[in-house]
């Protein structure tokens, strides 16, 4: 069977990337004799300048008939000055979010060992290295709660969460939890905000289906210390949408760089959105510098959940270790004694290991 899979470069380096990712995605495919059909559709401000939206009604029917969508990034200052809701981010990601339900946000960090100089951690810290699994809650919460809006002085927006939408998301961090070191950390600002109250009640309901599982709270400002203080000590981080948003971005310099994320975007079926973590990184597109690593684990992931092949995974995973261990670096993880090379370089490189 042909899995289809539409591919949504947009802005900045989306495009650099994802055509790394995609060399990656068609060497695993020839490897492991998988039927892959990719299409192509314009998102983000590359909609908006050749049809005047950032998400066209043709892009969405593809991504709608297809398995998957392999998405670059979007944004960027030419369009910063549009009104706020047609910019690429509020008029094509977060609607495409919403459209598919896609509100488990999986941001593997994972520290590569060869990466321990790239780390802004000293290496007592570090120690053998850390994997954690931020768990981010993506189609609800104050991104999405209404009213937003402006009244004269005065902005606005709305954090909201129904039950089971907590409901939900908990279930996917115990059931993830289950499968690797067993330990939440429910991330919250309970002390202050009444949605996190519920959040917190509602997150220890869930947890008592998984007593193997263990569960611990946290507030948000001493996560975004701790995490810093001992990564060691996470394992599946779960958080709201904005919570999520933010700590994600901690944890990838922890692991060398942002270049490093990458995620996937679930719903309850086999369909999935892979983006990096990261953004359109105007200040270096176009220069053949970025790290298409966390775009190259984001296919991995694809892989693993939309088309069932946890091996194909696996097997992109331990490219990028190989080429890591032969010491070549895009800029952003350089370090001494390791060879730098260009985007472009390093998706051949992973290539030849598949
Ligand atoms: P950003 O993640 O684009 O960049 C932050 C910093 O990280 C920059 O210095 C950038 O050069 C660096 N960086 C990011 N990815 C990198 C990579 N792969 N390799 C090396 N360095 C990398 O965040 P920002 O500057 O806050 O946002 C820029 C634009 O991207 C904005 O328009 C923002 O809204 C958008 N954005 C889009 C997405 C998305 O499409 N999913 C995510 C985040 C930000
Ligand atoms: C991310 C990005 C997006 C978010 C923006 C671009 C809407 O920062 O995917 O982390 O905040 O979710
Ligand atoms: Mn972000």
């Amino acid at each position: 069977m042909t899995a289809k899979i539409a591919v949504l470069a947009g802005d900045g380096i989306g495009p650099e990337v994802v055509e790394q990712g995609l060399k990656v995605l068609e060497k695993t495919a020839q490897k492991f004799n998988l039927s892959l059909e990719f299409t192509p559709a314009r998102v983000g401000g590359a909609a908006i300048d050749q049809e005047g939206t950032a998400l066209p009604a043709a892009t969405l029917q593809i991504c709608q008939n297809s398995d998957a969508v392999f998405f670059g990034s979007v944004g960027g200052p030419q369009w910063e000055k549009l009104p706020p809701e047609q910019q690429p981010e509020r008029a094509a990601l977060l609607p495409l979010r919403q459209t598919f339900n896609l509100y488990a946000n999986l941001r593997p960090a994972i520290l590569f060992k060869q990466l321990k100089n790239a780390s802004p951690l000293r290496a007592d810290i570090i120690g053998e290295g850390f994997d954690l699994l931020i768990l981010r809650e993506l189609t609800s919460g104050i991104y999405f709660g209404q009213p937003k809006g402006r009244a004269d002085d005065k902005a606005f927006d709305t954090l909201s969460y129904r039950v089971p939408e907590i409901v939900r998301i908990a279930k996917v961090a115990f059931a993830a939890a289950r499968k690797r070191r067993k330990k939440v950390t429910s991330i919250d600002k309970a002390n202050v905000l009444t949605t996190s109250v519920m959040w917190r009640e509602v997150v220890v309901e869930v947890a008592k289906d998984y007593p193997d599982v263990a569960l611990e709270h946290m507030y948000i400002d001493n996560a975004a210390m701790q995490l810093i203080k001992n990564p060691r000590q996470f394992d599946v981080v779960l958080c709201d949408n904005m919570f999520g948003d933010i700590l994600s971005d901690e944890a990838s310099m922890l692991t060398g760089s942002i270049g490093m994320l990458p995620s996937a975007s679930l719903s309850d079926g086999n369909f999935g959105l892979y983006e990096p973590s990261g953004g359109s990184a105007p200040d270096i597109a176009g220069q053949n510098i970025a790290n298409p690593i966390a775009q190259i684990l984001s296919a991995a992931l694809l892989c693993k959940y939309s088309l069932g092949r946890p091996d194909a995974h696996d097997t992109i995973f331990s490219a990028v270790n190989q080429v890591l261990d032969e010491n070549y670096r895009t800029r952003d993880i350089m370090s001494a004694g390791c060879q730098e090379v260009s985007t472009s370089q390093m998706g051949e490189l992973i290539c030849g290991k598949i």
